[in-house]
C-alpha cells in the first residue's frame, strides 16, 4: 500500500509517499482501506515535532479517516465491508490503516467518505466546548475566533443549534462570508477592526457570554476583554503561533471563567457527560443537522500541499485527502 510518510521531523514538502506492506490487524484491531482522510492544524505541528506530544519517526501523519474495514483481529464485532471513520493520533495519510477497533464508528447512511473523515475531530472539540465546558443558553452571543477554520465552523454551527448568537470573528471577506453563509449573526475582520470595540458595539451592554478560541496569539485579548460579566473564556489552541498571557486583574474585574478543553483528556476527565455529548452529537450528525463545510479536497500524492494549506491559513473549513 502507499503511504505518506514523515522519515524525520520536517516540512510538508519533505513527506514522502512510501510503498508499505499492507498492516494486519492484533486482536482488538481492524484494518481499514481509507476513501478520505481529514487534515487538522495538529498535524502540521506533529511533523514538525512541534505538537506537545510528540510521535518518533518515522510515521505516516493523519489522525482521521473514513473508508471500508478490509480485515478484522480476534475479539472484534465488526464486519468486513462496513463503512466506517476512526479518530487515531497517527496513520490516515496511507491507503490503509490499522486502528484500535473501539475507536471505529458507523458512517450514517447519506454522508459519504469525505464527510464522514471531516467530522469527528472539529465537531467533538466545539461540541464539548458549548455543551458541557461552557455550556450555551438560549440568547447567548458566543464569540468564535478563526471562525472560518475546522473548530471555528463546527462552533458556529454548534453554538446556533444549541440556541446561541454567533459573532464569528476570522481574517479577510472570503472567510467572513462562509460564516455568513452558516449562519453567523455578525461578522467581524479582527485582522482589520477593533475586535473588543465591536464586540461591545454588536452584543450591547451585557457583553458576549462566551469566547471560544482555537487562535490565541494577538486575538486572544481582546476577545476576553469583549466578554461580559461572568462570561466564559474557552482556550483551545494556538494556531497562531504564540500563547497569550492573560492579566488576571481583568479576570478579578469582571468575574470571567477561562477554561480549556482537550479532545485528548476529556473522557478521563469528564467520563459522564463524555457519553451524553457523543450520543447526541452523533444523533444530530445523523439526522444531517450537521455537516462539515469541506473547502478543498486533494489526492493522496499532494499531501504536502494540503498540509500547506492548513498551515499557511489558507484553508476554508476542512480539507480533505481523497486516496
Ligand atoms: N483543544 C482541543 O481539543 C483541540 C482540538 C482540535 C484542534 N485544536 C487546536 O485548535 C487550533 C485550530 O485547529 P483547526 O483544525 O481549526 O485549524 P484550522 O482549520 O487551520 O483553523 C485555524 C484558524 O486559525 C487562524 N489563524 C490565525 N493565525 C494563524 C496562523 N499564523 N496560521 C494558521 N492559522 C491561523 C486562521 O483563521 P483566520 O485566518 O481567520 O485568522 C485559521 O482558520 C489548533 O491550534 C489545534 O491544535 C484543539
Amino acid at each position: 500500500m502507499r503511504a505518506v510518510v514523515c522519515r524525520e521531523y520536517c516540512q510538508p514538502e519533505d513527506l514522502v509517499l512510501d510503498e508499505l506492506p499492507d498492516p494486519t490487524p492484533q486482536p482488538g484491531q481492524v484494518v481499514i482501506r481509507v476513501r478520505a482522510a481529514a487534515v487538522n492544524y495538529p498535524d502540521v505541528l506533529l511533523i514538525g515535532g512541534n505538537y506537545q506530544v510528540k510521535v518518533p519517526p518515522p510515521f505516516s501523519p493523519g489522525s482521521e479517516m473514513a473508508g471500508e474495514v478490509i480485515a478484522v483481529g480476534d475479539g472484534v464485532d465488526c464486519r468486513v465491508g462496513s463503512r466506517v471513520t476512526a479518530t487515531t493520533f497517527v496513520g490516515a495519510f496511507a491507503e490503509q490503516a490499522v486502528v484500535d477497533a473501539r475507536a471505529v464508528s458507523p458512517i450514517p447512511d447519506g454522508v459519504d467518505y469525505a464527510e464522514a473523515a471531516a467530522f469527528g475531530v472539529t465537531y467533538r472539540t466545539a461540541y464539548y466546548t458549548l455543551r458541557t465546558i461552557a455550556p450555551v443558553c438560549p440568547g447567548d452571543w458566543v464569540v468564535v475566533l478563526g471562525a472560518a477554520g475546522g473548530v471555528g465552523i463546527a462552533a458556529v454551527d454548534i453554538a446556533q443549534l444549541l440556541g446561541g448568537r454567533v459573532l464569528a470573528a476570522a481574517s479577510g471577506e472570503e472567510k467572513l462570508e462562509l460564516c455568513r453563509q452558516r449562519g453567523a449573526e455578525a461578522c467581524v475582520d479582527y485582522d482589520r477592526e477593533n475586535l473588543r470595540d465591536r464586540i461591545k458595539e454588536i452584543t450591547g451592554k451585557a457583553g458576549a457570554q462566551i469566547v471560544v478560541d482555537p487562535v490565541g496569539g494577538p486575538y486572544s485579548l481582546p476577545a476576553l476583554r469583549g466578554l461580559g460579566r461572568g462570561g466564559t473564556f474557552v482556550t483551545l489552541g494556538y494556531a497562531a503561533g504564540e500563547i497569550p498571557s492573560i492579566p488576571l486583574n481583568l479576570v478579578l474585574l469582571k468575574g470571567i471563567t477561562v477554561r480549556g478543553m482537550e479532545i485528548r483528556t476529556f473522557a478521563s476527565d469528564y467520563p459522564d457527560e463524555v457519553i451524553r455529548d457523543d450520543e447526541e452529537l452523533d444523533a444530530l450528525f445523523a439526522e444531517g443537522k450537521l455537516r462539515p463545510y469541506i473547502g478543498g479536497r486533494f489526492p493522496l500524492d499532494d499531501a504536502a500541499v494540503a498540509l500547506r494549506h492548513v498551515a499557511e491559513r489558507k484553508a476554508l473549513g476542512k480539507i480533505v485527502i481523497g486516496i
